[in-house]
């Protein structure tokens, strides 16, 4: 199905089942135990082996020499493969570094050896045997703070410029210009990277993995191992978490797959948990300098970004400017992006990779200009929104209610009665603070695919290869198809994560559940056809599904009676068309947020939150506020706590385990609100839905600091804002 123009009328409107809170179909299946995730699939091949990874000692250099024959030799060990045995291998173009390979060292627990064995014990005591001599370079380093003005001086990649930027901020009433940062993060999922892999002879491979890209898995493995597609099948039906780092193929799926070939037995590898923050990705420190220039009355007349980040040669680092171009309106715009090479572990995408950084800073910003304007920070941010893009007024944002987000936030979260003057507000030990920011984030849909297997039984199956890290893509699937064959959801099973399966959209920058879904709704389309044609009607829109029928005219038939000669199978894919292209698709949020401040420890307790979203048509009022709500969680790690410290000497990150890399836990998560706009978006699918997934991480850490800068009166712009920045400026107890 072609997607070429805005969606009209149709089916899936009813909101019979689409729309409704209902709780995830696969719920039962985690909450005992039984969903069957990689680590676990013992039933899958038979006679599975263990595999423990090694990961390089030194960020950047070669290796000398590996002496594996004690390892060889330890009890249990099968088989002993070393990166210094073969060529570097291939890359798929979303990975920056390659992952397994040659003697080469790119990065701090780089994979460079593998020991198999018949236990995960024998094989990590194998691995401890291992006597690895390193050729160590010099760098320049690995502190970005350290290489930021030597960057300065380098061009950086020009994303907007409009108007005069320098002049009319320099002619400017009121002016801010700061520098904020932000740390490195680890995606830290609970599921670790993990990979049963299966090679049988010359070149057939099968992994049971967790990733969150079937179609992307497959390619990464064909150009890793030089595989054809029709060799390699991918198989991820659960994943517990990836926020990114499933992406793409990963360690633990190639050295699985070398046991395996080495082997000829499945091989089962996970990535120890302290080696997951150096051996994958995270998403990249930066730095921010933003200068917003305003008329008294409040109107932005000049706003820059310039914004630095590290990477990898070759790769993309955090492009923390990604809001700025569209965000608000101002005439004169100087958006600028920097990358500084660095030999730290890759940095790619983490949820909301752009927008998550950016907001951070930007919306203090925003904070610190309303002040100095002597503004309401609601009130700041409304008069300087756009419904255009700011660059090129003639591309306008499809469906845009901030303003909206706003001002229902500040309604319902009592803005009017917030605490006004910093740092004033106590209640015994505890300094009270009230803080909002704005949140924005693209919202993408692409190509997906979906096969719908209509059962004797009156049943559904839908098979697609997209996956569920956690967000509900297998309940909001099953809510498309029953609305669709006018089915409950327990009349639909949904099977995911099968590279057999059509191809879909896969999960990642909140663009699935608007793909997947739309995929289902053109394969039920087809099968809708179909089914019309076995009815003698070529007009399927005139039939009317519902409760196990069909009715066409006056003649109603039950679903098993159409399907009663064998099921009927539809496939089809929804394809978007460049309309779109006019126009910017993006979601929106307001972040409003209470904490408590205390005087004596600077501990701080987010008491309070509230998002109000435009996100389009909401599929599952429920499981959206669980996306909501858990991006919320994640904000307030990203605003207190969580942080790769980077050995600036060595070039690793030193606190690479949950332990040492802090989030937030039940205990810090108070009271949680979520109101979604009630909007649809036409251009976006024909269900009118957009993303919602990271849209909840946007913008929620910069609520945070802000209240905590109202709490406190102490403006910190450098995040976490942990206890050690606000110490020694708090009030006497
Ligand atoms: Mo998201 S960072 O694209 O998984």
């Amino acid at each position: 199905m072609d997607f070429n123009q805005p969606a009209t009328e149709n089916p899936a409107d009813r909101q019979r089942v689409l729309g409704k809170s209902t709780p995830r179909i696969d719920g039962p299946l985690k909450t005992t135990g039984t969903a069957p995730y990689a680590y676990e699939r013992h039933d899958v091949a038979e006679g599975q082996l263990v595999g423990y990874p090694l990961g390089s000692a030194i960020a950047k250099g070669r290796i000398v020499s590996m002496d594996t024959s004690e390892a060889e030799a330890a009890p249990g060990v099968q088989a002993v493969i070393r990166t210094t045995d073969m060529d570097v291998l291939g890359k798929f173009q979303m990975n920056v570094v390659p992952l397994f390979g040659g003697p080469e060292i790119l990065h701090y627990h780089q994979a460079i050896a593998l020991v198999v064995a018949d236990s995960f014990e024998e094989a990590r005591a194998a691995t401890a045997l291992i006597r690895v001599e390193y050729d160590e370079d010099e760098t320049d380093g690995f502190d970005l703070a350290a290489r930021r003005e030597a960057a300065l001086e380098q061009e950086g990649e020009i994303e907007q410029e409009v108007g005069d930027f320098e002049t009319a901020f320099a002619e400017a009433a009121v002016t801010l210009d700061e520098t904020y940062t932000t740390p490195a993060e680890s995606h830290a999922m609970m599921e670790p990277h993990a990979t049963i892999a299966l090679w049988e002879g010359e070149g057939n491979l099968s992994v049971w993995t967790s990733n969150q890209m079937v179609a992307w898995n497959v390619q990464g493995l064909c150009d890793v191992f030089g595989l054809n597609k029709e060799n390699v099948h991918v198989d991820s039906p659960f994943i517990g978490g990836g926020f990114g780092v499933k992406l793409f193929v990963r360690a633990d799926a190639v050295l699985a797959a070398l046991g395996s070939r080495e082997t000829g037995r499945p091989v089962k590898v996970a990535l120890p948990r302290p080696m997951i923050a150096n051996n994958t990705t995270h998403r990249a420190e930066t730095i921010q300098r933003i200068r917003i220039g305003a008329n008294e009355d409040g109107t932005i007349t000049a706003i820059g970004h310039d914004g630095m980040s590290e990477t990898q040669p070759g790769g993309r680092g955090e492009n923390c400017t990604a809001q700025t171009p569209v965000f608000y309106a101002g005439p004169n715009r100087l958006i600028v992006n920097r990358l500084v090479d660095m030999y730290l572990p890759e940095a790619n995408a983490m949820r909301a990779p752009g927008e998550a950084s950016g907001l951070m800073a930007l919306e203090i910003a925003m904070d610190e200009m309303a002040e100095k304007l002597g503004m309401d920070p609601v009130e700041f941010r409304a008069i300087n929104d756009t419904q255009v893009d700011p660059g090129d007024p003639e591309k306008a944002f499809s469906e845009r209610h901030f303003v909206e987000c706003l001002r229902q936030g500040a309604e319902r979260f009592g803005w009017a009665d917030r605490n006004q003057e910093p740092g004033s507000r106590r209640e015994g030990m505890w300094l009270i603070g009230h803080g909002m920011a704005g949140g924005y984030r693209g919202a993408p849909s692409t190509t997906s695919a979906a096969r719908v297997r209509l059962q004797p039984d009156g049943t559904a199956i839908v098979e697609t290869d997209m996956t569920d890290i956690g967000t509900g893509s297998y309940t909001i699937i099953a809510q498309t198809a029953a609305e669709m064959l006018g089915l409950g959801v327990d009349k639909v099973e949904v099977r995911l994560g099968d590279s057999s399966f059509p191809v879909s959209a896969g999960s990642g920058g909140q663009w699935g559940a608007s793909s997947s879904t739309a995929g289902t709704y053109a394969a039920c389309v087809k099968l809708r056809e179909e089914i019309a044609r076995r009815l003698g009607n070529d007009d399927a829109s005139a039939l009317e599904f519902a409760d196990g029928k069909v009715t066409t005219g006056d003649r109603t038939v039950p679903l098993t009676e159409i399907a009663s000669d064998g099921e009927i199978v539809a496939e089809d894919t929804i394809n978007f068309g460049d309309f779109r292209e006019k126009f910017i698709l993006a979601t929106f949020a307001a972040h409003f947020v209470e904490v408590a401040v205390h005087v004596g420890t600077g501990e701080t307790r987010v008491r309070r939150m509230l998002a109000v979203c435009d996100a389009g048509r909401i599929l599952n009022p429920l499981s959206a506020r669980s996306q909501v709500i858990g991006g919320m969680v994640m904000g307030i790690g990203a605003a207190l706590m969580e942080e790769l410290a980077v050995d600036t000497g060595r070039g690793f990150f030193a606190n690479h385990d949950l332990a040492g890399y802090e989030v937030p836990v039940h205990a810090d998560i108070h009271e949680q609100e979520v109101v979604f706009l009630d909007t649809e978006d036409a251009t976006s699918t024909p269900l009118k839905a957009k993303g919602v997934g990271e849209l909840g991480l946007c913008g929620i850490a910069a609520a945070v600091a802000n209240a905590h800068y109202n709490a406190t009166g102490v403006r910190i712009r450098d995040y976490p804002l942990t206890l050690d920045k606000v110490l020694d400026r708090l009030p006497t107890i």
